[in-house]
């Protein structure tokens, strides 16, 4: 084996094991803020219940989705549209715009006169290059909606001033990394209007596993006396809150067939 061929081998097994001690070191971190907590997850409640708080304006949404890498499954667009419609929004505020799907959905949801804002990362931020995200994808699906407008800004340097307290419904869905969910929550805390507005997190749950990325942020982030008003919405990827959601824990049970279940009617447009 040639000298470099061995020095190249050794910096990745270096690289290897600094890993293994960085990824250790952040699991130890967030079991700390986990028991600072006294929480290993969120309490779940049935989507029934939290429904229930909102006088029925309708259950029936109109979801467009492509299933492509990257955007949300049809059951979290369809509950963000069902909050933005029972909060009767006139502002809705997102981080994380990507196709413009979610951004799409709870325009077509709400009437003209309500305004959309999505955030996300500008065409010269370095996440752009690192994951080679060509540019004409971002907003795709809400182009044409005049209703949505586009904000361009790393959530962690965006100024919301103009936003302030403003939203009835606020979705976080940027970059998951706990710093960035953390930053993003206290934003969200800055624009909901009032103590009925709702903050969504999505990818609390990420392919079946609790994101503690997002767990622990959202715990850092929201004050202490307001975590018993956090829940995971079952039968969805998401965590929510408001001041009022004060829910009696839904049971979990690993098997268990929900009450309810979704009516799909889908069309294919070519
Ligand atoms: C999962 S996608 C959003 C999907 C979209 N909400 C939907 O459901 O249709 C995440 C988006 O967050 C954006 N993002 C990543 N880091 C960000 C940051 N620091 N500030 C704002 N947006 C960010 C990404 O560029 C990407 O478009």
């Amino acid at each position: 084996m040639s000298k470099i061929a061995k020095l190249s081998g050794l910096v990745k097994y270096r690289r290897h094991i600094l890993g293994m001690v960085n990824q250790k070191n952040y699991e130890k971190s967030q079991e700390a803020v986990l028991e600072k907590y006294g929480m290993d997850k969120l309490p779940s409640v049935k989507p029934a219940d939290v429904f229930a708080l909102y006088p029925p304006s309708s259950d029936t949404f109109k979801i467009t989705t492509d299933f492509s890498y990257g955007i949300s499954p049809e059951n979290d667009y369809y509950f963000l549209c069902r909050f933005a419609n029972a909060l009767k929004a006139k502002r809705y505020f997102e981080i994380g715009t990507w196709l413009g799907l979610s951004a799409r959905n709870v325009s077509d949801n709400l009437d003209d006169s309500s305004e959309i804002y999505s955030l996300d990362i500008p065409f010269d931020h370095p996440d752009i290059a690192i994951f080679k995200i060509p540019q004409h994808i971002f907003g795709y699906y809400a182009r044409d909606k005049k209703n949505v407008h586009f904000l361009k800004s790393d959530s962690m340097k965006f100024d919301p001033t103009k936003y302030r307290k403003s939203c009835e419904l606020v979705f976080i869905d940027g970059n998951h990394s706990q710093e960035y969910v953390e930053n993003d929550t206290r934003i969200a805390l800055d624009l909901t209007k009032d103590n009925n507005s709702v903050i969504a997190w999505h990818d609390y749950y990420l392919l079946g596993e609790l994101n503690k990325n997002v767990l622990c942020g959202i715990l850092n982030a929201l004050p202490k006396e307001n975590h018993k008003h956090i829940y995971h919405l079952q039968q969805s990827n998401m965590a929510i809150y408001s001041p009022q959601f004060y829910f009696k824990p839904a049971e979990e049970k690993k098997w268990d067939i929900p009450d309810r279940a979704f009516t799909i009617n889908m069309k294919y447009e070519i």
